[in-house]
């Protein structure tokens, strides 16, 4: 194929560890059995999986609130299963990407305990962001900033003798403080984090909240609201703030020390990566993180929130791809994540042409239209895999899974449906444990109950009802992954097709030297169109007699080319 590094073009599966497979029986995933399903991995044709945090946490927000970025935590199994894991993997030919959470800790991290004993003014709390409060009595919170999962973004502190203290900033839980990266001592430990999962033989790291380290000088009032700022993330005083972008630079060139120390598995191929998790717009904003020396990915969350409609989608591409490549950086894509609803559940909602809904959906919610999700989601993740760059994966979207819609309250875990009374539903429903198997009491996922109850319509879904099917969602994936790869479609060029017809995206991917390797169209419209003469290599759906039917996507190899 290429002989561009592995993160330029990678499919990388994201693996939710509570999530993908029990082996102990407890009813939370773990990494023994996440070991014992990467067999699934290798078997689908991805190259990489991230994990997401498996680290010691009191577990308020699923692992991001860790307590040691040094430990597995007993829930997921110990240091030796990481170990067990890692080597599996590359046995595998597969890369393994961790997460590594920066912007805040667990307030059970012992920083975060010693700096409640120690006190105002002390070192200890110099690693956080403590204020005194406004008003006389110092009752009101610092700033007016809200807490991403709702309500104030600051909590205030008890002091040792029982009277009301200082306040601490949360972007998000309560439970978990934002670390002051104002202070050297912070950039000293995160690095020695990542060397500790980098001499451990990880390949790269999913960076969390990587826009949100570094906040405004003396933390000013966020003046605007977040409609007024959706197009220019900096306007908020904790986002993408230009002092970050130094974060990046040093975390580069750590990871490239790391260039080369693994060529007895890799090859040549042998770079570590940086993915950051950055909600920033506009584009040209978010391109600056993956700038030659700083990060080498960044999420692309507007393709995933781009409506179901041809225009909105080629000026997403258009807009992606111009601005990564403006500073030559390979684009990402990504349509689902444990953050967001499913894309197969998201595009069955009656508005999914006007706009991409990402909060969580429950019972009181309009139902989305389950069929025609899937069927859009099978044809957006086929023009997906079709884009040049990196795309991300998440667990289960092979096998055609949807949000669990119905969950009941009592049910819930995500911090967002207590901070918000709630009135948001939180993003449980995109983390139902995964269907191994289509009977026992957790459909394979492991011996015991769930940790979240998987809908009925999950059975049917599970891999040995899909494996070898014709058609199915999981051969789907197989064949859209085997032939990206034959083709080299992740370091190919786009171009548009002219005279499409109207709502049908049409793309014509190059290679190197300019040669057709396959053209790609989604059909966007509401009746089916002519297809032109072509070997067809993969269809998100039926064909209706050579024709390309609504919200399906078919990639093709000209007669010829
Ligand atoms: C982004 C993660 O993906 C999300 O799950 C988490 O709640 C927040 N960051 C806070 O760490």
């Amino acid at each position: 194929m290429s002989n561009q590094p592995w993160w330029r073009h990678a499919v990388i599966y994201q693996v939710y560890p509570r999530s993908w497979a029990d082996a102990d029986g407890d009813g939370v995933g773990d990494l023994p059995g996440i070991t014992s399903r990467l067999e699934h991995l290798a078997d689908l044709g991805v190259d990489a999986l991230w994990l997401s945090p498996f680290y010691v946490s009191p577990q308020n927000d699923g692992g991001y609130d860790v307590a040691d970025f040094r430990d597995v935590d007993p829930l997921f199994g110990t240091l030796a299963d990481l170990d067990a894991l890692v080597a599996r993997a590359h046995d595998l030919r597969l890369r393994v990407v961790v997460d590594v959470v920066p912007n805040h800790t667990s307030s059970e991290h012992p920083w975060f305990r010693a700096a409640l004993a120690a006190g105002p003014g002390s070192p200890e709390r110099a690693r956080y962001v403590f204020r005194p409060g406004r008003g006389d009595d110092g009752s009101e919170p610092p700033n007016n900033w809200q807490s991403k999962f709702d309500g104030p973004a600051w909590t205030r502190t008890t002091d040792p003798d029982g009277s009301p203290g200082e306040w601490y900033l949360h972007l998000f839980d309560g439970s978990q403080p934002d670390l002051d990266w104002t202070n050297p001592e912070v950039h000293a430990e995160l690095e020695s984090v990542l060397r500790f999962w980098l001499d451990r033989g990880v390949d790269g790291f999913r960076i969390d909240v990587a826009h949100g380290l570094v906040k405004a000088d003396g933390l000013p009032d966020a003046d605007l609201s977040l409609d007024e700022t959706r197009d220019r993330s900096s306007l908020l005083p904790m986002w993408d703030q230009p002092g970050v972008h130094d974060v990046y630079r040093r975390w580069r060139a750590l990871v490239e020390e790391y260039r080369g120390t693994q060529t007895a598995l890799w090859g040549e191929d042998d770079d570590r990566m940086l993915c950051g998790e950055a909600w920033v717009q506009p584009a040209e904003a978010l391109a600056a993180y993956v700038r030659p020396d700083e990060l080498h990915q960044t999420f692309n969350f507007s393709f995933l929130m781009t409506p179901w409609r041809a225009d909105a989608l080629r000026a997403s591409v258009d807009d992606a791809l111009a601005s990564a490549g403006a500073v030559g950086a390979p684009q990402t894509w990504v349509l689902s994540n444990h953050d967001v609803v499913r894309h197969a559940t998201r595009l069955g909602r009656s508005d999914a042409t006007q706009v991409a809904e990402v909060e969580g959906i429950g019972p009181r919610d309009e139902q989305p239209d389950p069929v025609l999700g899937l069927r859009r989601a099978r044809a957006a993740t086929a023009l997906m895999l079709a884009l040049p760059g990196s795309a991300y994966l998440y667990q289960g979207e092979e096998l055609g899974l949807p949000d669990h819609t119905r969950l009941p309250d009592e049910v819930l875990q995500d911090p967002t449906f207590a901070r918000s009374g709630g009135t948001r539903h939180g993003r449980d429903g995109c983390r139902v444990p995964v269907p191994w198997a289509s009977d026992g009491p957790s459909l394979g996922f492991g011996p015991g109950e769930p940790w979240l109850p998987q809908p009925p319509g999950y059975a049917d879904l599970a891999p040995g009802r899909q494996r070898g099917v014709e058609g199915s969602t999981l051969e789907l994936y197989r064949r859209l992954l085997r032939v990206r790869r034959e083709l080299g479609l992740g370091t190919a060029t786009l171009t548009w097709l002219p005279d499409a017809p109207p709502d049908v995206l049409a793309l014509r991917l190059l290679d190197a030297d300019g040669t057709r390797v396959a053209e790609v169209r989604t059909n966007l419209s509401d009746a089916p169109v002519t297809l032109p003469a072509g070997e067809v290599l993969v269809a998100s759906g039926d064909l209706d007699d050579g024709r390309l039917p609504s919200d399906t996507t078919v990639w093709t190899r000209l007669t010829g080319s």
